[in-house]
């Protein structure tokens, strides 16, 4: 197995990761200038909106895990909410098929949360003034900035130039008129940095009440797009209570419903607990049929039980019990897979390629701020409204468009996840902590849809039973199950004969270049390790 031998960035009292360098040296320079985590976790928000178009956001939402110094742990949700006109059957024609419409175009958008999101982290937990923070976006945007080799490939890659062009503003600006931006290209957003200068001057009230707000409802209205003024008016963020589990003597702080991620990383420690899937050590054939057989579990469960906590009863206490998860554990084989099919019943297809993106940060007092926000699919619905300058989401599709057939990411889900005006999209978002003997140990998270979920736990696995440091936790190729299709999905670092010892169980592997896209701080001896995906332009700054 090839793991990459790069050391984590080291330092003493703070650290910034995210997935895009000038994002990580905003985030470093607020805490250096003697912001906290959260200032730090609002200005590179603000400046991934600009710098990382594919998932930072302003026109999307997102989950913020903090711990501050005392001990203290909240979770604020600022995810997408449906907006007050969508129905339980929006997205399917005159035949009951489900249309593209809740990924591509006006009617894909839910009510974006992240200008909110971030408004109230501030407000509560914040230190810095709110302009300074939002300054550097402005810069960034006015001024511009070089295109890296990864932003520029994103372009060309699935059907992003496609989508993107369809839509006159986003043509315009992500593709050049058509002529696609190529890396060391500058790109200047003049519409983006007029939208946050509004912002940093007037605050949240401009997004939800004022201007932009009445530049968003405008043009949904004008091109079919459900969001109102009433909408955005009407928008609140949901400060919840972390969902906590204890793990091999570590808490383990994480994301509750709407997301699923935390209730799957807790239920498959659990189903970990108890076998002894690490004596034949990380990577090898035995230890990741244990975690497949894990994930298959998980996420047979997830069809069925999870939504917004607001519309149904999301029973957590039910899927973590001892009991339960001991039934669980006892059906699985040694070194023989269990076919999908005997687990529940249900047939779906997945679909590659999307994005969103996760930064850790942990500043000198030990406040630490977990960010996973997103756009959903990669630049969203496509849509950049006229005269604001970002993109809009195509949140909708994490609903259930049509409940028992495959979402874009090709879950199958119930009607707990259902759509209906007000309510939350189902997440796999997983902003996590790790923490020891009272003490932070370790900020994780990534994109990566259902993905997400098991790359949380696979890296925390890696943290926790098998030692690791921050970048070789992160390094260590992953693996991927999610029930249906019946299908694993495997970095192609894995070694190929650990690859055919899989087959030899019964799965069937596809190989993936990278799966998850993580970005990690740990707390060792001391020691910060700031960890971005090895595999990514992701960097980690510290002092
Ligand atoms: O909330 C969710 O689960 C999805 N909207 C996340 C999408 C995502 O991670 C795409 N990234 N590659």
């Amino acid at each position: 197995m090839s793991v990459e031998a790069r050391e984590p960035v080291r330092a003493r009292h703070a650290m910034v990761v995210t997935v895009e360098q000038h994002a990580t040296d905003v985030g470093a320079a607020v805490l250096q200038n003697g912001g906290n985590a959260v200032d730090a976790a609002v200005a590179v928000a603000f400046a991934l909106a600009v710098t990382h178009p594919s998932a930072g956001n302003l026109g999307g939402g997102g989950f913020m895990l903090l711990r501050m110094a005392d001990g203290r742990t909240t979770f604020i949700d600022f995810r997408e909410r449906a907006p007050g006109a969508a129905s339980h059957d929006m997205y399917l024609d005159a035949d009951r098929n489900a249309t593209k419409d809740s990924q591509i175009g006006y009617r894909a958008s839910g009510i974006p949360g992240t200008v909110a999101g971030m408004a109230y982290a501030h407000a509560k937990f914040g230190k810095k003034p709110w302009n300074e923070l939002v300054q550097p976006a402005v810069d960034l945007a006015k001024n511009g900035f070089p295109v890296s080799w990864g932003l520029a490939n994103m372009f060309t890659l699935d059907n992003i130039a496609e989508k993107l062009a369809e839509f006159p503003e986003s043509k315009r600006i992500f593709l050049k008129g058509g002529a696609m931006l190529e890396a060391g290209d500058v790109l200047t957003q003049p519409e983006l940095a007029a939208t946050l200068e509004r912002i940093r001057d007037r605050g949240a009230d401009d997004f939800y009440h004022g201007q932009t707000a009445h530049l968003l409802a405008a043009d949904m209205q004008e091109h079919g797009g459900l969001i109102t003024e009433q909408d955005l008016a009407d928008y609140k963020v949901i400060e919840r209570r972390p969902l906590t589990g204890f793990y091999h003597g570590h808490t383990v702080v994480t994301a509750p419903p709407p997301s699923s991620g935390g209730i799957g990383i807790l239920e498959m420690m659990g189903i970990l607990d108890g076998t002894d899937y690490t004596r034949t050590g990380a990577g090898s054939a035995r230890e990741l049929h244990y975690l497949a057989e894990a994930m298959r579990r998980f996420f047979a469960d997830r069809s069925q039980y999870m939504g917004d906590p607001e519309f149904n009863k999301v029973p957590v206490t039910e899927l973590l019990d001892p009991h339960y998860l001991e039934t669980l554990r006892a059906s699985i084989q040694p070194e023989k897979a269990t076919p999908s099919s005997e687990i529940r019943p249900g047939k779906i297809e997945l679909v590659e390629g999307s994005h969103t993106t996760h930064y850790s940060i942990v500043d000198a007092a030990g406040n630490a701020a977990a960010v996973t926000y997103t756009l959903n699919d990669s630049f969203g619905s496509g849509v950049t409204p006229a005269k604001l300058g970002f993109l809009m989401n195509d949140e909708m599709d994490d609903f259930a468009p049509k409940p028992g057939e495959p979402n874009g990411f090709g879950l199958v889900q119930g009607e707990a996840n259902s759509i209906a005006p007000h309510k939350t999209p189902l997440s796999s978002m997983s902003p996590t902590m790790l923490v020891r003997d009272g003490k932070l140990e370790a900020v994780l998270g990534t994109p990566g849809g259902p993905t997400i979920i098991n790359s949380v736990l696979q890296v925390a696995l890696n943290i926790i039973d098998f030692g690791m440091n921050a970048q070789e936790a992160v390094d260590q190729p992953r693996i991927h199950e999610q029930w249906m299709p019946d299908r694993l999905q495997a970095e192609m670092s894995f070694s190929p004969d650990t690859i055919r010892l899989l087959e030899s169980y019964g799965y069937e592997v596809q190989l993936k270049r990278r799966i998850g896209e993580m970005a990690v701080v740990l707390v060792r001896n001391g020691w910060l390790e700031g960890a971005p995906d090895g595999r990514t332009e992701g960097t980690a700054k510290g002092f």
